[in-house]
């Protein structure tokens, strides 16, 4: 939670209760039964419980836009999913994004808005496209990681690791990223964005979740989020079982299986998923 002048504010006492209980499960703890059924324990726990995850995240307007047409995507989520997005990068062991966000945005990548350690850094670079001193590579003391196609030069930032990896027209396969990054013992992962870089790990079947964290605001024009290849039949349609969170500032997260389906639409109208699991809201 932060202030309106944007520092950072304690949260009330049984949130802060339910993150502790949430980042104690990450070390291994079992959460006390009496904060089982908080609502942060019931978003976060599948986040926290798992020793391996693929998790990405995309903040997004109603009209699907995860940044405006000049690439700013900063003020898209309110201050509730802004502290969901940071939640999730206390839990990874990295977080990781394209070179298309580091041009963008300079993003940091810590956490700073909620309590909780910063994740490894890692920037999909495969070509060496990245501008100078980049702030998600800056030295603060956590590890961080380009990773390149086999032939591309080392990352020149001074203490960051460079990860060449084989590509094939121009994509390194996000299951090969995931291997690497388990190598060197980061089994939790956050892909962070942009559209490009979730859209791949998602088409490369390399996603557990995804957190789709819907804004209330139209913005008309701009970066769609995910771009996978076309369909025609919506009976193809991914449609992974979801859980609604609806968060206290308007914004509400759609937390998505990835490895579990909820069927597909079957009789020509009625959606029978009305009657199945697949789409479940968390106070109901
Ligand atoms: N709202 C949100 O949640 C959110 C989050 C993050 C970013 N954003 C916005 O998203 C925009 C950037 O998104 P984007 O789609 O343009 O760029 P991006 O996904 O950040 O980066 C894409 C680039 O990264 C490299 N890359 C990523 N995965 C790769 C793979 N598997 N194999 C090979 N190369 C890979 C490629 O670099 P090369 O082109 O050099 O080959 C690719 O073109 C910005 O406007 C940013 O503000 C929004």
């Amino acid at each position: 939670m932060v202030s309106p002048s944007g520092g950072a504010v304690p949260l009330p006492p049984d949130d802060a209760a339910a993150w502790g209980a949430v980042r104690a499960v990450r070390q291994g703890a079992v959460v006390p039964a009496s904060l089982e059924n908080h609502p942060l324990c019931r978003m976060m726990l599948p986040v926290a419980r798992p020793e391996t995850l693929v998790l990405a995240q995309l903040g997004q307007s109603l009209d699907g836009r995860i940044a405006t047409i000049g690439g700013g995507s900063a003020l898209i989520n309110g201050p509730c999913g802004l502290d969901h997005l940071h939640r999730l990068r206390a839990l990874a062991d990295a977080v990781l994004v394209g070179v298309g966000t580091v041009c963008a945005d300079d993003c940091q990548l810590t956490v700073r808005r909620v309590e909780g350690p910063s994740p490894a850094r890692v920037v999909i670079d495969p070509r060496g496209r990245m501008p100078p001193r980049p702030r998600a590579l800056r030295d603060d003391g956590v590890r961080r990681i380009v990773i390149r196609a086999e032939g591309a030069p080392h990352c020149a930032e001074p203490g960051v690791e460079t990860v060449h990896l084989r590509s094939r027209g121009g994509l390194i396969a996000p299951a090969d990223i995931v291997a690497a990054l388990a190598r060197r013992g980061l089994r939790r992962l956050l892909i962070e964005g942009g559209a490009a870089t979730v859209s791949a790990f998602m088409s490369g079947g390399a996603l557990d979740r995804l957190h789709v964290v819907v804004a209330p605001l139209i913005v008309g024009s701009g970066q769609p989020g995910l771009s996978l290849p076309p369909i025609c039949d919506l009976d193809r349609a991914a449609r992974p079982v979801t859980i609604v969170h609806p968060l206290a500032d308007g914004d509400v997260l759609f937390d998505c299986d990835m490895r579990a389906s909820a069927g597909a639409r079957c009789d020509g109208g009625r959606d029978e998923r009305d009657a199945s699991p697949g789409r479940l809201f968390a106070d109901g």
